[in-house]
């Protein structure tokens, strides 16, 4: 047991990142069944929708599992409703100010986690009485910081800051890197890209088989004028750099952008026009597999390798 698995009630420190058109209940369900911690991507869902997938989840898995809220998309209020009446009671936010639900959510007695993306943020959810901190590195996949901090330096300065619970994200899909961050001060990993291309991730096949055709450099942080967000280089992200060139108004950036982008790409696997989101660490994802080979084999790598630097 360590600080994650016992927080959560979970056998490994793994859990699997809330991502918009991935993280269904089939995939959340799928980790917490194979000892992780599955978590459903609330931000592509519909209040009602999330409400079916929790349902589902709960059907589907005797294991804990948790909600991902990122603040910045609507209808928040009606989806912190719908997590308390349907009982769940691990909730993971992000893109947001910490203090804004916490409390709340504390006194139904939900456990809270908030991903932040610099020290300064991870000091402001511990303070905000949050159970543990998710720092995310530049290298993930999805939205991201401003500031283009790697896992490998914000690990340990956030770990110098907090005292509670500290889970490492960005650039993780091997047991490798797990032992890694941890090293570096982190109590648990969360995952995303590497789930993404799991056989029960919900987004469409042409993504799924786009993931593993990326290649070392295939991917980049930008729309920072609006949320910052790292995208596989496609004809979708040359039309932004296009329009960068361009000096663009943040109005300019928004009006490319549109309206659903980001379905269009992941979910309905239109590889030209659409927002395809993922990390640096795709370079290294090679096959779209079931999320519990995905766990065993981080497991497997994970055990191997602390056999290894024990002879450093
Ligand atoms: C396709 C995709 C969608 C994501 N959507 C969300 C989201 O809705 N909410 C969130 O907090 N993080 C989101 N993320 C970030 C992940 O939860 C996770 O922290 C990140 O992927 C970890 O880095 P990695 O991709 O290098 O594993 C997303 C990531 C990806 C790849």
């Amino acid at each position: 047991m360590n600080k994650i698995t016992s927080l959560f009630n979970i056998k490994y420190p793994i859990i699997q990142g809330g991502m918009i058109w991935n993280s269904g209940y089939k995939l959340a369900s799928a980790v917490s069944n194979a000892g992780g911690l599955g978590l459903i991507g609330a931000g592509s869902m519909y209040p009602e929708v999330l409400r079916e997938h929790i349902q589902k989840c709960k059907k589907a898995t005797d294991k804990p599992f948790g909600v991902n809220v990122p603040m910045l998309y609507p209808n928040i209020e009606e989806i912190i409703n719908i997590i308390i009446d349907e009982g769940v009671k691990i909730v993971f936010t992000s893109a947001g100010n910490p203090k804004t639900w916490t409390s709340f959510l504390k006194e139904k007695g939900i456990t809270v986690i908030h991903v932040v993306s610099s020290s300064k943020f991870a000091l402001k959810a511990q303070e905000a009485g949050v159970d543990a901190v998710v720092a995310e590195g530049f290298e993930a996949g999805g939205h991201n910081g401003r500031e283009e901090t790697t896992t490998l330096t914000l690990i340990p300065m956030v770990k110098e800051q907090i005292s509670i619970p500290l889970i490492a994200a960005g650039g993780i899909a091997t047991g490798r890197g797990m032992l890694a961050v941890m090293v570096l001060g982190a109590d648990g990993v969360q995952v995303g890209s590497r789930f993404a291309a799991s056989t029960e991730s919900s987004s469409h096949d042409n993504f799924k088989k786009t993931i593993i055709e990326v290649e070392e450099g295939g991917t980049q942080l930008t729309l920072k004028e609006l949320a910052p967000v790292r995208l596989i280089k496609n004809k979708f992200y040359n039309d932004v750099q296009e329009l960068y060139a361009k000096c663009p108004t943040p109005e300019d950036l928004k009006t490319l952008l549109g309206r659903a982008r980001a379905k269009r790409g992941m979910f309905e696997g239109d590889l030209i026009d659409g927002e395809l989101e993922i990390g640096q660490i795709a370079g290294l994802i090679h096959d779209i597999k079931p999320a519990a080979n995905i766990i065993e084999d981080m497991m497997t790598e994970f055990e191997i390798a602390k056999q290894e630097v024990a002879h450093l």
